[in-house]
């Protein structure tokens, strides 16, 4: 059995699910003293049930809901609510499948054989995409940096860690084929010949569904030996993640599809230039992938127009399960945060007050009520010591102390470091043992963040001291002295 511990379902019942879940399957999580028990229970950060948690998986079955505590037990029957998904733009670009029903491939079709990768890459390099994994590099530029060369690996990085995100989980399973579209369009236009798609083990039916849809796309002639008639030859392979949150860092994530243990490592060199097993490798975000059909088909100048002049395009927003209207919508780029909070997610269930709003998972940062009229870019939500990150917005209510929510970051940050580098193992545990005290941090702690924030090899470590500082500012004086 996997529970999930991480912001949505934590901010759900103030964590109250795991100990009850504990009590009930008479089992203490992550104790692995027995080597061959009944029932084993693990704890994991997001599962992508964040609008309708707490979460959990039982095998492969997923429970979710505010009674997930008797779905574990088998007092109720498991459930689990599809993915509520809307658009708001009016002419949906990554939900282009699945809010106006515009069938996948034809854009791999029309273009393979018929346009050049340099045109494909010219038509990206106009649209101003950047990555939507949260780093935010230009999409155009990685892939020209990757050189052209035919051993170049494209890789869909569908780890989806920031718990509060599961935008990628609602392509992968609803509409899998415009992300393979996608990938083959990036591969194009990148001279690969090999795609592959890095799936977190925690979606077992994004796995499957992804899988299937590889199998149809051999079947129908998009995938496999001279493509459409075409020159291009282009094979995809499915691979299941091995877990943990920085597993998604693309030079972890490759680590980890070699073999190795899914740490970070230091860069240059960057995987442009040697990445999976020393070969050139372009790793892109499945939303990123996902938007490249669109552009492909109706131009770069198009998507210009969407969004903002400095950051163009559309986004998908995951509200979490304390909104009214918790779901998946596609959004342009400089829509108000308050917009999006009250308008689609129509504010609160319950009439509750919003304590905090956490914007793009654990390295995004926290926002008050008070600046949500800040638009939804990542030049403006920087002015706010917050990031876009995957655009996960997880509500907080004020029933949660502020000092519970300090917590849960560092516990999150202790838990997920992975240990490569001294700044962040030493510094995330060091966090959570203070902020478990309670008692006000001294200079040791203000030093603690700086050299986590200056020194740490990977943006986790980097970006987890101004995500602690982003969240004591929006609890203004009930924190102080926490933000270093
Ligand atoms: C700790 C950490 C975890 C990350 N997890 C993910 C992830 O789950 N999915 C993802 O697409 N990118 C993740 N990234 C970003 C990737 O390293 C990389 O920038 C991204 O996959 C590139 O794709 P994009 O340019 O299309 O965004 C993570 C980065 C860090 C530092
Ligand atoms: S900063 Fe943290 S997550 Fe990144 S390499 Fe160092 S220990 Fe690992
Ligand atoms: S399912 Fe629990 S935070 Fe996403």
């Amino acid at each position: 059995m996997r529970v999930c511990g991480a912001t949505a379902c934590f901010a759900a019942q103030a964590g109250r699910h795991l100990p009850a879940i504990e009590g009930v399957l008479g089992v203490t999580a992550d104790d692995d003293r027995d080597p061959d028990p009944e029932v084993s229970l693990q704890t994991v950060r997001c599962l992508g049930y964040c609008y309708g948690g707490p979460a959990a998986l039982d095998g492969e079955t997923p429970c979710a809901g505010p009674d997930v505590v008797d779905q574990v037990a088998g007092r109720v029957r498991p459930q689990a609510p599809p993915i509520p998904a809307a658009d708001a733009t009016g002419d949906p670009v990554v939900l282009a499948g699945i809010a106006a029903g515009e069938p996948p491939w034809r854009t791999w079709a029309d273009t393979v054989g018929r346009r050049t990768p340099e045109l494909v890459q010219q038509e990206v390099a106009a649209s101003g995409l950047r990555g939507r994994g949260g780093a935010g590099f230009p999409v155009a530029a990685k892939w020209a940096a990757a050189g052209g060369s035919p051993d170049t690996v494209v890789i869909a990085n569908a780890d989806e860690g920031d718990p509060g995100s599961y935008a990628d989980r609602l392509l992968m399973e609803v509409d899998p084929a415009r992300v393979l579209e996608g990938l083959a369009l990036a591969c194009f236009a990148c001279g690969a010949r090999r795609g592959l798609v890095l799936v977190r083990s925690e979606y077992p039916q994004a796995l499957a569904q992804m899988r299937e849809a590889v199998e149809r796309a051999r079947a129908d002639g998009h995938l496999g030996r001279r493509v459409h008639g075409s020159g291009v030859d282009l094979d995809v392979e499915v691979v299941a993640g091995a877990g943990s949150y920085v597993a998604g860092e693309e030079t972890a994530l490759i680590a980890g599809l070699e073999g190795g243990r899914g740490c970070a490592r230091a860069r240059p060199p960057y995987p442009t230039s040697s990445g999976l097993w020393g070969v050139p490798t372009v790793v892109n975000n499945v939303e990123t992938l996902a938007a490249v059909p669109w552009i492909v088909s109706r131009g770069g100048a198009a998507y210009v127009r969407r969004g903002t002049p400095g950051e163009t395009g559309t986004k998908l927003v995951c509200l979490s399960e304390r909104f009214t209207h918790p779901g998946c919508y596609e959004v342009e780029l400089g829509t108000p945060v308050r917009r999006i909070v009250t308008e689609l997610g129509g504010g609160l269930r319950n009439g509750a007050e919003l304590g905090v709003l956490q914007v793009g998972g654990p390295l995004g940062g926290f926002l008050s009520e008070q600046v949500l009229d800040v638009p939804l870019t990542e030049t403006e939500l920087a002015g706010h010591g917050a990031a876009l990150g995957h655009a996960g917005l997880v509500a907080i209510d004020d029933r949660i102390e502020p000092l519970e929510v300090l917590r849960h970051v560092w516990a999150f940050a202790a838990a997920e470091s992975c240990g490569a580098c001294s700044p962040c193992r030493v510094g995330s545990r060091r966090g959570l043992e203070l902020a478990r005290t309670g008692e006000p941090p001294g200079d040791a702690y203000a030093r603690m963040l700086r050299v986590m924030s200056e020194a740490s090899l990977c943006a986790f470590g980097r970006r987890l001291p101004p995500a602690v500082r982003s969240l004591v500012r929006a609890y203004e004086d009930r924190l102080r002295g926490w933000g270093g």
